[in-house]
């Protein structure tokens, strides 16, 4: 299966309730260890990139050429998509021209009204290609790249108007937040959930934030319409405590060690246990 867009992904898991992961990739050792772990559960995946990690990785095409070539060299049969997450106006048109085959705009720290044209704007464009539209409504708590969001719940009068514009699917703010939960987190808001998923009609809730969320709550948002879970945060935690478990073993310094293929490989094994764990959760193994 080629790079797909990730609308039909995400139609076919809110009508069998389940949730597809987007796992955001920084690197070659991210991309593929998130492509291994899907091929061999056979899930469907969305690979996330941000502003930030596509500049840290070369730029769009670079992401796109990585992808799309780790994808023939393992013979990946699943669909898989390359999604722009949290993109601005610009880097909307940017990812999508170098070949991204799924776009977030998150305008949501726009007045209402410019996120809503602008979010039109990015549709048009990206639907004249076949290339599926992520919209925001409510800025989502934490800090990502930079843009630093207060962790609003989304008001479901602007989302129901926002569902309304042919949107693929869409993150609303409900009490998450990226990054690691502090300790007094209220949990998610599954009220406003609700109302928002009365009012959207059946268009795929993405889920931001997805590391640490306790997954009962993970189960009742999927309950709910959530069809797309985001998934960062989890992935470095593990890498980077596989990898210094390693060095503090002494490995690097017995033999090769220091080799990065041997060096980085504690780090994706653990990536790997993330993403299968995820997978297992959000119920999507075997449904490529
Ligand atoms: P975490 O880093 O909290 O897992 O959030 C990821 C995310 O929402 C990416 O958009």
């Amino acid at each position: 299966m080629a790079i797909v867009s990730a609308k039909e992904m995400l139609l076919k898991a809110r009508n069998e309730g389940y949730a597809v992961a987007q796992i955001n990739i920084n690197n070659l050792e991210w991309t593929k260890a998130v492509l291994q772990t899907v091929e061999e559960l056979k899930s469907p995946v969305i690979l996330g990139v941000s502003e930030g990690a596509a500049k840290y990785m070369g730029g769009y095409k670079t992401v796109v050429g990585l992808v799309q070539n780790l994808h023939d060299f393992l013979k990946v049969t699943v669909p898989v998509a390359i999604h722009l997450d949290h993109g601005s106006y610009e880097g909307s048109f940017q990812a999508l021209e170098a070949g991204f085959t799924s776009i977030m705009f998150d305008g949501s720290h726009y007045a209402f009204e410019e996120n809503l044209a602008k979010t039109k704007e990015v549709i048009a464009a990206c639907h004249a290609k076949g290339v599926s539209v992520e919209a925001e409504v409510g800025s989502i708590g934490g800090e990502e790249d930079g843009v630093i969001g207060t962790g609003e719940l989304a008001d479901p009068e602007e989302c129901r108007v926002i569902a309304a514009t042919g949107v693929d699917m869409f993150a609303a703010g409900i009490g998450n937040i990226h990054g690691k939960y502090p300790a007094n987190w209220k949990g998610l808001n599954f009220e406003v959930l609700a109302e928002i998923q009365k009012v959207t009609n059946n268009v795929p809730l993405v889920l931001h934030g997805g590391t640490g969320i306790p997954g009962d709550m993970i189960q009742k948002a999927i309950s709910l319409g959530v069809s797309k879970i985001n998934v960062n945060t989890e992935l470095q935690l593990a890498f980077a405590d596989a990898t210094r478990k390693y060095i503090e073993a002494g490995k690097d310094l017995e033999s090769k060690g220091f080799d990065p293929r041997k060096l980085l490989n504690p780090g994706s094994e653990a990536m790997k246990q993330v993403v299968r764990d995820k997978i297992a959760l959000f119920g999507s193994a075997n449904k490529a």
